[in-house]
């Protein structure tokens, strides 16, 4: 009996033993938790995603320091609530004037970055700019100096990933030299290059080689700040790979949550990764979505097919009369389809040469301007249409896309957009061409093509199908090999920037070749058609678009 009570007794006291080691080990965790801490910036909206990806790549790699977001008046309400929702530590800060009268615009409010130094509740931060993302553990660059940095560009020091020591004394001595000290930036990075001008000559952090006392600067190596700009060079990391810490997408205007950037920086497919993952903070915020971005979306998506399906119905139940864009390649598609059905020539370029011999003959005819007279210039002015519709497109495509999307979404709405674009504006020129046919048939008295009364009565069914073979070769042409330009270097497995450009321009030279020779045909085609349909008008449904 008496030999249970001690074995009790060393139980209850290893279970406080227990208990006490664990409560120590938080405490500690806890104290260090609240000691040190992950910061980063918000200015406004757009970088949000930035901010949520970069929180959860220092999540996943293990942390259990606070992370904390610092924004300013421009971030909406909805973005603070996310952000807390992903677990950030939201402060509201007020932006720091920049003294700088010369300076690039995006820079309003940069120097706010100083306030960093002013976090005094914490021994240490570590700052990491919104465009930056951890892909291994950075637990250690707590241990490194009073001021940590990397060196970039002919040794000054980058602001992207920094490690500070927050103190009053240091910030309002800040605060007093943020009027005299220059900035070759016009920005906060200048500032502190002037502040800490010696930096360049500071020793590098090695985390396995802690160096006492606490050096006051300390110069951080490229792992833990890589610029993406540095991969773009030699289309690798020039460092170790596997020991990666940081990645900076600093290349301007090609920020990572851009959906065309993935197309062109490989190493965006990492963030892209960590942002496919994101939990659901939010109702609809799962893998870094937005509510707005989807139904928009959802709408840029569907609206063309509706469009079509509306032009089709328009065209089966309203035969000839006024004619939409839309409408027309509707029964263009339908007529094509019956065609494949009747199983005719498929259509190609030399087929209509061959079968509609009086058709290729008045092309013949009107080129040497023997037999039709075109309006002056008016090659040039469809191949000018043709490329101004081309660009519109491609533009308006550009600004009604979400920003934000998926990389795949991105590019498929941008390619349904251009190309539905295009086919209304430059369709709605050839309708124009047409009815200018019309016009100067009227006008200069033309006579009938001796040749097309020989098949005015049975020719014309046939005519009308060799049209539409003639046009479906040329807008497919332009589809396919657009189609192709764009992802020929996906496909290939070409990442190199510049191979990747080079690629796109020759594509880009061969599209815009078939585009001329494909326009300048469609136009004269629908001309032809109207000086045609106006000396022999018949009751049938007009393409326009060969
Ligand atoms: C710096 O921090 C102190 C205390 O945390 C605060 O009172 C002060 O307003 C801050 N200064 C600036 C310019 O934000």
């Amino acid at each position: 009996m008496w030999r249970r009570r001690p074995s009790g007794v060393g139980f209850w006291a290893a279970v406080l033993v227990a208990a006490a080691v664990l409560a120590a080990g938080t405490g500690a965790a806890a104290a260090a938790g609240a000691e040190e801490a992950y910061v980063t910036l918000l200015y406004g909206d757009e970088f949000v995603l930035g901010v949520r990806v970069l929180g959860k790549s220092i999540r996943d790699a293990g942390t259990r320091r606070d992370l904390v977001v610092l924004v300013s008046d421009g971030v909406s309400d909805y973005s603070r609530k996310l952000l807390e929702a992903d677990g950030f530590i939201v402060k509201h800060i007020t932006l720091l004037a920049n003294p700088n009268q010369v300076r690039p615009t995006r820079f309003w409010g940069v120097y706010t970055k100083l306030k960093i130094f002013n976090m005094t509740n914490y021994k240490k931060v570590a700052y990491l700019d919104a465009d930056t993302i951890v892909v291994k553990s950075i637990e250690d660059i707590f241990n490194c100096g009073k001021f940590c940095a990397n060196l970039k560009h002919s040794e000054r020091m980058n602001s992207g990933v920094m490690v500070v020591e927050p103190s009053e004394t240091l910030f309002s001595n800040m605060m007093d030299k943020v009027n005299s000290l220059p900035s070759y930036t016009g920005g906060d990075q200048g500032f502190l290059n002037s502040y800490y001008a010696d930096f360049a000559n500071s020793r590098v952090y090695e985390p396995n080689k802690p160096v006492m006392p606490e050096p006051e600067t300390q110069r951080l190596s490229t792992l833990y700040n890589a610029d993406v700009g540095l991969y773009m060079l030699a289309n690798k990391w020039m460092v170790d790979e596997k020991e990666l810490r940081v990645i900076h997408y600093t290349l301007g205007p090609l920020k990572p949550w851009d959906w065309w950037t993935a197309w062109l920086v490989k190493p965006v497919a990492v963030w892209q990764d960590i942002r496919k993952n994101l939990e659901e903070s939010l109702p609809g915020t799962g893998g870094g979505r937005n509510p707005h971005d989807q139904l928009v979306v959802k709408i840029l998506f569907f609206l063309p097919f509706c469009m079509l399906l509306c032009g089709y119905y328009g065209s089966c139940f309203q035969t000839n009369k006024e004619l939409l864009g839309i409408r027309s390649l509707c029964a263009f598609a339908r007529q094509a389809r019956q065609k494949y059905k009747s199983e005719e020539a498929l259509p190609s370029y030399s087929t209509v040469g061959a079968t509609s011999s009086s058709f290729g003959i008045s092309n013949q005819k009107l080129y040497s301007g023997a037999h039709l007279k075109l309006p002056s210039y008016f090659g040039a002015i469809t191949v000018l249409v043709c490329f101004i519709s081309a660009l519109i497109s491609l533009a308006f495509a550009f600004i009604i896309i979400p920003r934000q999307v998926m990389p795949w979404t991105g590019l498929l709405l941008m390619y349904e957009w251009t190309f539905v674009t295009f086919f209304l504006l430059f369709g709605s020129y050839l309708r124009v061409v047409y009815t200018w046919g019309c016009s100067s048939a009227n006008h200069v008295g033309y006579n009938n093509l001796d040749s097309s009364e020989n098949h005015a009565g049975a020719g014309s069914q046939r005519n009308m199908s060799d049209c539409d073979t003639d046009a479906a070769f040329y807008w497919s042409g332009m589809a396919i090999i657009a189609i192709i330009t764009l992802l020929s270097p996906t496909v290939l497995g070409i990442t190199a920037l510049f191979a990747k450009l080079g690629l796109m321009v020759a594509g880009g030279v061969v599209l815009a070749s078939f585009m001329t020779y494909a326009s300048e045909h469609l136009a004269i085609s629908a001309f032809v058609k109207g000086q045609r349909d106006r000396n022999a008008p018949r009751g049938r449904s007009i393409c326009f678009l060969c």
